[in-house]
């Protein structure tokens, strides 16, 4: 078998563009133009290339962004300074905060102060209940990537078996409250899953992994998931970016699982670029809420 390939690059394009143009009637219709604010802290050359897609990605859909650079010496204090006034700030829509964050800074306290409306990556503890109670303000960009590029290959998950490898706050946890939804906002067809998900402490995890219908890979760790690990016709999705000798690689290992899936994501040009095409509609969506909040 040789797989098809889920092409995440041309994905994202269609939906950036129907971004693009819902912006526009927005705007035309007297809406504020949808304002994202990233802060970046420190120097982490891989983040600063991240945030910087996510800015220009911005401009190309008629949004504004504002990029906030604060130093590696940066202290929680200080951060939880910046925030409360990017939370007051009336043209700020959503706000983004770049993560790894440097050391000293306590990473909790400070996703804990962006302000829920505001909280376009969906990690402020309201709105992960509010994803788990099933009823979302915002869906976590990566989860909804996956989602969404499933959708627009019509590869259902409903009664599937998702193997989710890796349980991050980013990926792996919101992923699989996606997926146990009898709809997440993207139809029956593409929830109502029967939702496994593997770490670092599961036993047997290549016995579990062969029963996936759909198995996703989000641990970070290069070419984890080989094709002895993969079910004859499965889906693989592949999340990770890993930097391995100036190349980036997946946590899948393209070439064998490519003999044994049905269909597969690339990396890069998979699931990276429909991560920032969700960020979009996130800020989207939460210039819209703003403006029906305010008095
Ligand atoms: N670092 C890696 N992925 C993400 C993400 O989706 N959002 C933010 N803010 N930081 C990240």
């Amino acid at each position: 078998m040789r797989a098809e390939i889920l092409d995440g690059k041309s994905t994202a394009a269609k939906a950036r563009s129907r971004i693009a143009e819902e912006v526009a009637q927005w705007v035309a219709g007297g809406g504020a133009i949808p304002t994202l604010a990233a802060v970046l802290v420190g120097d982490d050359p891989a983040s600063q290339v991240y945030v910087r897609n996510k800015e220009k990605a911005c401009q190309k859909a008629g949004m504004q962004s504002r990029l906030i650079r604060q130093p590696d010496s940066t202290t929680t204090e200080q951060l939880l300074d910046l925030l409360a006034q990017l939370n007051l700030a009336p043209e700020v829509h959503g706000i983004l905060v770049q993560l790894p964050l440097p050391k000293q800074i306590d990473t909790q306290s400070v996703l804990d102060a962006v302000d829920p409306i505001k909280d376009v990556d969906a990690f402020a503890p309201e709105n992960v209940g509010l994803l788990v109670q099933g009823r979302p303000r915002y869906l976590p960009c990566t989860p909804h990537g996956i989602v969404h590029l499933l959708a627009e290959y019509r590869i259902e998950t409903l009664g599937k078996h998702v193997v989710i490898v890796g349980r991050s706050d980013i990926v792996g946890k919101p992923l699989a409250n996606m997926l146990v939804q009898r709809d997440a906002g993207l139809g029956k067809s593409f929830a109502n899953a029967t939702v496994t998900v593997c770490h670092s402490q599961s036993e047997n995890l290549a016995s579990i992994t062969r029963s996936a219908d759909i198995l996703v890979a989000a641990v970070g760790r290069p070419k984890l998931v080989t094709a002895d690990m993969v079910k004859l016709g499965s889906v693989v999705i592949d999340v990770g970016i890993n930097r391995v000798e100036d190349q980036i690689v997946g946590d899948v290992d393209f070439d064998s699982v490519c003999e044994v899936a049905a269909a597969i994501t690339p990396v890069p040009g998979g699931i990276g670029p429909l991560t920032i095409a969700m960020l979009l509609r996130n800020t989207l969506n939460a210039a819209k809420l703003q403006a029906i909040q305010q008095p």
